[in-house]
C-alpha cells in the first residue's frame, strides 16, 4: 500500500488589499499558488488544528492522509459580525504535473461565524492519487454578509 503525503497551505485572503513581501505572500509565490490558483497574495495566515491527530499546520509541511482524516478547527482574525466562507482545495488533481482537474473541492463551509457554519461541501480528507505530494489550500474569505445557499450540498460519500 503506497503511503501518500500531502502539503497543507492555509490562508487568509483579505479582500482589496494587494501585499507584496509578506511571509505568506512569499509562499504562495514559490509554490506556484500566486498567481496560477488564486491571483493575489493573502496578508494573514489562519491555524490549521487537526485536533483528532493533534496537528497544528505549519505552512507548507508534508502530512499524512490519515491525520488529515478529519476535519480540522480553522482559527483566523474574524470581525465580529461578519460572515465568512471557508475552502479546502487541492489544485493538483490528478497529479503535480498534469493538473487537468484543477481543482478538488475537499471542503466548503459558509456563513461561517463563531462556532456556526454552512457545509456546502462536506470535509473529505486527502487521498491524492498521485506518488508525488499534492499541496492543500485552505482560504478564508470574508462575505458581504450572510448568504443563502441554494446550491445542492455535497457530501462526502
Ligand atoms: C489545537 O486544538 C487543541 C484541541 O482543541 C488545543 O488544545 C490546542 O490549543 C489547539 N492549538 C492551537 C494552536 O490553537
Ligand atoms: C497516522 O499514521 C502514523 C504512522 O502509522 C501514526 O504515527 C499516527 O499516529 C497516525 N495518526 C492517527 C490520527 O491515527
Amino acid at each position: 500500500m503506497q503511503s501518500f503525503i500531502k502539503n497543507t497551505f492555509c490562508l487568509v485572503f483579505v479582500i482589496s488589499v494587494t501585499v507584496t513581501g509578506n511571509y505568506v505572500g512569499e509562499i504562495f509565490r514559490r509554490s506556484g499558488i500566486v498567481p496560477y490558483v488564486i491571483r493575489n497574495a493573502p496578508k494573514e495566515q489562519c491555524v490549521v488544528n487537526y485536533t483528532k491527530s493533534g496537528i497544528v499546520v505549519r505552512i507548507g509541511e508534508l502530512l499524512r492522509n490519515n491525520d488529515t482524516a478529519e476535519e480540522p478547527v480553522v482559527q483566523f482574525n474574524y470581525r465580529d459580525g461578519r460572515f465568512y466562507t471557508i475552502f479546502l482545495i487541492d489544485p493538483d488533481v490528478p497529479s503535480p504535473e498534469a493538473p487537468v482537474l484543477r481543482e478538488y473541492k475537499h471542503w466548503i463551509l459558509g456563513n461561517v461565524q463563531g462556532g456556526r457554519s454552512y457545509p456546502l461541501v462536506v470535509y473529505q480528507g486527502p487521498a491524492p492519487p498521485s506518488v508525488s505530494p499534492h499541496r492543500y489550500i485552505v482560504l478564508v474569505y470574508q462575505q458581504p454578509g450572510s448568504l443563502c445557499f441554494d446550491e445542492p450540498r455535497i457530501t462526502n460519500q
